[in-house]
């Protein structure tokens, strides 16, 4: 798995999915490391576990159906007692960098609904700054003037593209992603107030003030880190 042990991924997503109780809606996040939080729910419910699951992409969705978690629509929930979720990078003050698969829009909505969002990494994605290109999802027709503003901030876009697919990539959504890229991001929290509010972005990947708690799978261990 790039950047990071599985066994370190496990760890991190094993002990989160225990802070889940009877009759919790869980957020399941997208990624390797949700995907073992996920995994161990789906034991938990064989086991007589009773929630409910919602799902932040097609991955998680399918994962969730066969593990045996019993999925609702984010279309039927108001709120959220808990999200697992991975991340792409995590600073000193728990800002995030999400959208490395593509799918921090509904992540976004998912997170922000849960009353305890609880982040799993391993300790590859903790840094003292963000420095990562920042994945924007924008709508198709807005390409060019949303590229043209993220280059107006300082930001270095490029369309995102995958290996086994011609042209760019569309999301869950139907929209494409510009990674742009600011080097280090001094200040997270305006950053993502200026990407916000350009006309065409849906959302981007600066999770700032978010999460609750970070769950580090290590060597030996999990390391908790909360806001
Ligand atoms: C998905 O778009 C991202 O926000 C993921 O949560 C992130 O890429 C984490 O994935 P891994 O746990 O596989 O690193």
């Amino acid at each position: 798995t790039p950047g990071g042990s599985d066994a370190a991924k496990r760890r991190a997503g094993e002990h989160a999915a225990e802070v889940v109780t009877d009759g919790d809606v869980v957020g399941l996040g997208t990624g390797s490391t949700a995907a073992h939080a996920i995994r161990a729910l789906g034991r938990a419910v064989d086991d007589g576990l009773d929630v409910r699951g919602v799902a932040t992409s097609y991955a998680s969705r399918d994962l969730a159906r066969e593990v045996g978690i019993p999925v609702v629509g984010l279309d039927s929930v108001e709120r959220i007692d808990v999200a697992i979720d991975g991340a792409d990078q995590v600073d000193d003050g728990l800002a995030l960098i999400k959208g490395g698969g593509a799918a921090h829009a509904r992540e976004k909505v998912v997170d922000s609904a849960a009353d305890r969002f609880v982040v799993v990494v391993d300790p590859s994605k903790e840094t003292p700054e963000l420095d990562r290109p920042v994945p924007v999802e924008i709508l198709p027709d807005a390409r060019a003037t949303v590229r043209r503003a993220l280059r107006d901030l300082g930001g270095t876009p490029t369309l995102r593209t995958a290996e086994r697919k011609d042209g760019p990539v569309v999301t869950d959504n139907g929209n494409l992603v510009l990674d742009a890229d600011f080097g280090t991001v001094a200040e997270p929290r305006a950053l993502a107030t200026d990407l916000a509010t350009i006309p065409g972005v849906v959302e981007h990947g600066l999770f700032v003030g978010l999460a609750d708690e970070v769950h580090v799978g290590g060597a030996d261990g999990v390391r908790v880190r909360t806001a």
